[in-house]
C-alpha cells in the first residue's frame, strides 16, 4: 500500500515518521511531480498538478476539519475526501469559545485596562439570561460548543441544517427556523462549513435580527461574514462587539479596518489547530478500517459541500 503526503505549509517529516509508525507495512512518502500512484493521500492544499497525477486514490485525508479549499479544485474523479472528525480540535474549540463568551460577559477586558491605569472599581454584574448563546452548525465542533457554553448556564440555541436533540440547547433546524433562532440568540457563534448556502450568511439583514447588543464570534471561515456589514452595525452600535479568528484574506491584509477597530479582538486562524499525533492516529485508523472494506466516518459528500 502507498501513501502519498502533500501538506503545504506543514513540516513533512514528522508527518512522515508519525504514518510509518502507525502503518508499518505502508510505504509512505512525500509526493512530488510526477510521483508513483499512491491508494491512499494526506493532504493539504495540495497544488492542481497533485490532483491531475494521482488519479487511483481510495482516499484522500484532509489534515483540517474544513474542506472548502479543497472542493474548489479540480479532484479525481470518484475520489473520497474524509476530513479530521475532532482530533482534538473540538476541546480547543470550546475552550476558545467558552474564553471569548465568557471574557464578553464579565467584562474582564476592561478590568484590565482599569488595573492598568490603577483603577479599582466594580462594573454591575449582569445577568446570563441576557446573553443568550447562538450557535451555528451543530456538528463536530458545533455541538461540544454548544454544551460547553451550556455548561455555564447561559442559555444556548444552535441551528442546523438536519434537526438535532442536544441536551441543554434549544435547537432550531433549516431555514424555516433561521430567523426565530437569531431572534433567540445575542452572542452568535459561527461554526458552520463554508458552502454556496453558508457564504456570507453573517450579514446586515441576518446580524440585524440578533438581539440588541449583540456578540459575533467567527470561528469557521472569513466568508461567512461580511466584513462591511459587520462594521456598520458595530458603528451604529446593535452590536456590541466581535471576536475573530477567521477572516477572508489570510494574513489578514495591513490595512484591513478590523486591526485597528477598538470592539474587534482577533486570533490569527488558530482556535482549534490541528494536533499532528491525534490526526495521524486518526488517520491510520481510518485507513486500516478501509484496507478491512470498513465504511469510515468523516467522509464529505461534495454535492453538500461538507
Ligand atoms: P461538521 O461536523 O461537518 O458540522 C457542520 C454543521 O453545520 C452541521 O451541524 C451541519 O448540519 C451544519 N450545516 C451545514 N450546512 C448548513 C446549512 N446550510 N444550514 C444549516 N446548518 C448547516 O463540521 P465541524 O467539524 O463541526 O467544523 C465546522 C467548520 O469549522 C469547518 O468546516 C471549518 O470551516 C471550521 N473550522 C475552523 C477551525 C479554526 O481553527 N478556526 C478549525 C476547525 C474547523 P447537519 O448536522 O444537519 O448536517
Ligand atoms: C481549520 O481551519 C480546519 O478547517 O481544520
Amino acid at each position: 500500500m502507498r501513501i502519498t503526503f502533500c501538506c503545504t505549509d506543514t513540516a513533512s517529516e514528522p508527518w512522515l515518521n508519525g504514518l510509518r509508525a502507525a502503518l508499518p507495512g505502508a510505504e509512505v512518502s512525500l509526493w512530488e511531480p510526477g510521483a508513483a500512484a499512491a491508494d491512499y493521500a494526506v493532504v493539504w492544499a495540495p497544488p492542481q498538478q497533485f490532483f491531475d497525477e494521482q488519479l487511483h486514490l481510495r482516499a484522500m485525508f484532509n489534515i483540517g476539519a474544513g474542506v472548502d479549499a479543497l472542493l474548489k479544485m479540480r479532484l479525481p474523479p470518484g475520489t473520497q475526501v474524509i476530513r479530521l472528525d475532532d482530533a482534538g480540535m473540538s476541546v480547543q474549540m470550546a475552550e476558545y469559545v467558552c474564553h471569548t463568551v465568557i471574557r464578553h460577559f464579565r467584562e474582564f477586558e476592561g478590568y484590565e485596562t482599569d488595573m492598568v491605569k490603577g483603577k479599582w472599581s466594580f462594573r454591575k454584574p449582569r445577568s446570563r439570561m441576557d446573553y443568550p448563546v447562538g450557535v451555528l452548525g451543530l456538528g463536530v465542533l458545533g455541538e461540544r460548543v454548544a454544551r460547553a457554553v451550556a455548561q455555564f448556564d447561559f442559555p444556548v440555541n444552535g441551528w442546523s441544517r438536519t434537526p438535532k436533540a442536544v441536551p441543554g440547547v434549544q435547537c432550531f433546524a433549516g431555514a424555516e427556523q433561521f430567523d426565530a433562532f437569531l431572534q433567540a440568540s445575542r452572542v452568535l457563534v459561527c461554526l458552520l462549513p463554508l458552502t454556496p448556502e453558508t457564504r456570507d450568511i453573517m450579514n446586515h439583514a441576518h446580524l440585524s435580527r440578533l438581539r440588541p447588543g449583540g456578540y459575533v464570534i467567527n470561528v469557521a471561515r472569513g466568508a461567512h461574514l461580511v466584513d462591511e456589514d459587520l462594521l456598520a452595525l458595530l458603528d451604529d452600535g446593535h452590536l456590541e462587539g466581535a471576536t475573530l479568528d477567521v477572516f477572508r484574506v489570510e494574513p489578514l491584509p495591513k490595512d484591513h479596518p478590523f486591526w485597528n477597530h477598538p470592539k474587534i479582538t482577533l486570533t490569527p486562524h488558530t482556535s482549534a489547530r490541528t494536533l499532528r499525533s491525534e490526526s495521524i492516529a486518526q488517520i491510520a485508523g481510518k485507513i486500516a478500517a478501509m484496507q478491512r472494506g470498513a465504511l469510515v466516518g468523516g467522509r464529505v459528500d461534495p454535492l453538500r459541500g461538507y
